[in-house]
């Protein structure tokens, strides 16, 4: 696949076949993602890669929290935030909300649930990065993270980026024993995809690139 290509492709994945996922394979996507750039080349990433019956244990721990004391979603995090992006969250969930329909979900319920359980993902990817390191250190982490879901998607993986289960990361911490040390900064749910699956013709839109964009000295 062109590295261009696989540009303009990848989008997330949100159900998976129940199919494993070969460890050579993680493997050569975590080799790709460890050749991300990062700041005076520290390499601040550390992947944790759960499975099988710790992923399973991980997710129900997760869910039976969920269901004992509800922390709802909310992507601006408590801060008053621009309308425009909070109108781009709001695009996407009206135009998502067509493709649950055909499996007959209501969007908060599929992506909360989804969410928590990793999408039924055959494997979980924690990324974590030592806690003394200065925020913007979460670059590094972002560039490690976008070259995995890339070279997961040239094998014909696919991916979904969780930030909505660190609600619980007290129980991730715990369950996939982290160290104090260290925060986890994201999760990535990956296996192979769903081809049949309604929600993953979903293809989420993006405002035309124009205004995004300031030319200087052109
Ligand atoms: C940091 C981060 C956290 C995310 N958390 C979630 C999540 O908890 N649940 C989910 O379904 N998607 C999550 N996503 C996926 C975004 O919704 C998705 O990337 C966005 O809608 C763009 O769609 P695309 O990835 O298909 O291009 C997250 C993405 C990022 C970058």
């Amino acid at each position: 696949m062109e590295l261009s290509e696989g540009l303009m492709t990848r989008k997330s994945i949100r159900t998976f076949l129940s199919k494993d996922v070969p460890r050579e394979i993680i493997e050569a996507i975590l080799k790709e993602a460890h050749m991300a750039p990062s700041s005076s080349n520290q390499q601040p990433w550390n992947f944790h890669i759960i499975t099988g019956e710790p992923l399973a244990k991980l997710s129900a721990s997760i869910r039976e929290a969920h269901e004992k004391n509800y922390k709802p979603y909310d992507p601006s995090k408590g801060k008053t935030i621009p309308a425009l992006y909070v109108e781009r969250t709001r695009t996407l969930f009206r135009e998502l909300r067509p493709f649950l329909k055909k499996l007959g979900e209501e969007n908060r319920s599929f992506i909360e649930t989804g969410s928590l359980c990793f999408y039924n993902a055959p494997v979980a990817i924690l990324m974590t990065i030592h806690k003394s390191l200065p925020g913007n250190r979460l670059m590094d982490i972002g560039m490690a993270a976008q070259n995995l879901m890339l070279a997961a998607h040239a094998r014909g993986l696919g991916t979904c980026a969780i930030g909505l289960a660190l609600l619980y990361e007290d129980i991730i911490r715990s369950e996939a024993a982290i160290s104090p040390e260290f925060d986890i900064a994201l999760i990535i749910a990956a296996g192979y995809p769903d081809s049949e699956s309604p929600v993953n013709e979903f293809r989420s839109p993006r405002d035309p690139i124009e205004p995004f964009i300031t030319w200087i000295g052109f």
